[in-house]
């Protein structure tokens, strides 16, 4: 029997994360070993980013990968997402040093809009769509709004990267494997407000602010995560690539694999208003997925004040983006 295979849609392909990422869809990492891929590459319409596009799709060709059935290369977005399975929406510019991520949002908001419209009528039936572009979450929203006959809850916006971040300070801190830590969890928006919640994290199976001092969680540790893009920037010049394409495929891996009982993944989805978040808003939740495939927001998670002052007012950040795109959101 054969496997029919995945189209999968890529924006921003000849970028920074596109490099990192194509070959590991390509390979198998993000959909597993027996998936046959269909890579569509969506560039700008600009040559030199074309032809830097076209040197990528060779390089992914001379890896002669046994799932890759074949490369599509395109500035036209009607054209990349047609028949797509899978979006990803990478795709818009990235910050400088001494920006937030928020400051990007009328340059690249207007992207999603486009992007959004084309996936809606040539997608297939079954999209699913995740956004990596900054800001995420408000860039998944104004995509979200612009396919309306795409389900909300097919969208989501990746803050995996923050979480294998969480996951790896608090290892780094009890001087565990990183593999000790379980339930890292991230709320609220992919920007310097975002939530690393050391309450629900477990070391060894003990609440992580049961093993560190609440000190080090409340200052360093919260303090670390929420600007360790810009650490990356100031460091390397240039923001993280290697990282997020990784966890990319951690985060659409994380959508296809089911949980294991009372597991939960850091997703950005549409809030129904769970923990208080307003509705609507794409935030950062504890995100458990069913045997179906079907993805629901963990409940009944405990949260302490300090972290609960802390999500309402990344709510109150995320509702001020959703007021500035107002005019996108159709
Ligand atoms: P990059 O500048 O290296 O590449 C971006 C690519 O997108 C370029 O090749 C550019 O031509 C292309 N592009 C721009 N507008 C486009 C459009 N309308 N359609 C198709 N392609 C378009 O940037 P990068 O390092 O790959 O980062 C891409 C984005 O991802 C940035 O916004 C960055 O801030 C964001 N990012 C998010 C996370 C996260 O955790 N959510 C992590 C890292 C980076
Ligand atoms: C990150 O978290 O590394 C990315 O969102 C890039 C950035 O601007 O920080």
């Amino acid at each position: 029997m054969t496997t029919t295979p995945l189209r999968v849609a890529v924006t921003g392909a000849a970028g920074q994360i596109g490099y990192s990422l194509l070959p590991r869809i390509a390979n198998g990492e993000m959909f597993g070993p027996d998936q046959p891929i269909i890579l569509q590459l969506i560039e700008i319409p600009v040559d030199k980013a074309l032809a830097a596009l076209d040197g990528v799709a060779m390089e992914l060709s001379d890896c002669a990968f046994p799932l890759l059935q074949d490369i599509t290369c395109t500035a036209d977005v009607k054209t990349g997402f047609d028949g797509a399975h899978w979006a990803l929406l990478v795709g818009s510019k990235p910050r400088g040093p001494g920006m937030e991520r928020g400051d990007l949002i009328r340059e690249n908001g207007p992207i999603f809009t486009g992007q959004g419209r084309a996936i809606n009528d040539c997608a297939d039936d079954s999209v699913r769509v995740a956004v990596v572009g900054n800001p995420c979450n408000t860039n998944c929203l104004i995509a979200m709004h612009s396919a309306p006959d795409v389900p909300d809850e097919r969208f989501s916006a990746m803050t995996r990267l923050d979480q294998n971040r969480a996951q790896n300070q608090l290892a780094a801190k009890a001087g565990v494997p990183s593999t000790s830590v379980t339930g890292t969890l991230i709320w609220g928006n992919h920007s310097a407000t975002q939530v690393p919640d050391f309450h629900n994290a477990r070391i060894n199976g003990e609440r992580a602010d049961t093993v560190i001092d609440d000190q080090w969680l409340q200052g360093e540790f919260f303090a670390t995560v929420q600007q360790r893009g810009a650490a990356i920037i100031k460091a390397r010049g240039l923001s993280s690539a290697a990282s997020a394409a990784s966890s990319l495929v951690d985060h659409v891996s994380d959508l296809v694999k089911p949980t294991a009982g009372g597991e939960w993944r850091s997703v950005c989805v549409k809030s129904d208003g769970s923990y208080g978040v307003p509705e609507g808003l794409i935030s950062s939740f504890p995100v458990s997925v069913g045997a179906d495939g079907d993805w629901s927001i963990t409940q009944g998670l405990e949260l302490t004040p300090f972290l609960q002052e802390r999500l309402t007012a990344t709510g109150a950040e995320l509702s001020g983006e959703r007021e500035m795109v107002a005019d996108l959101l159709g």
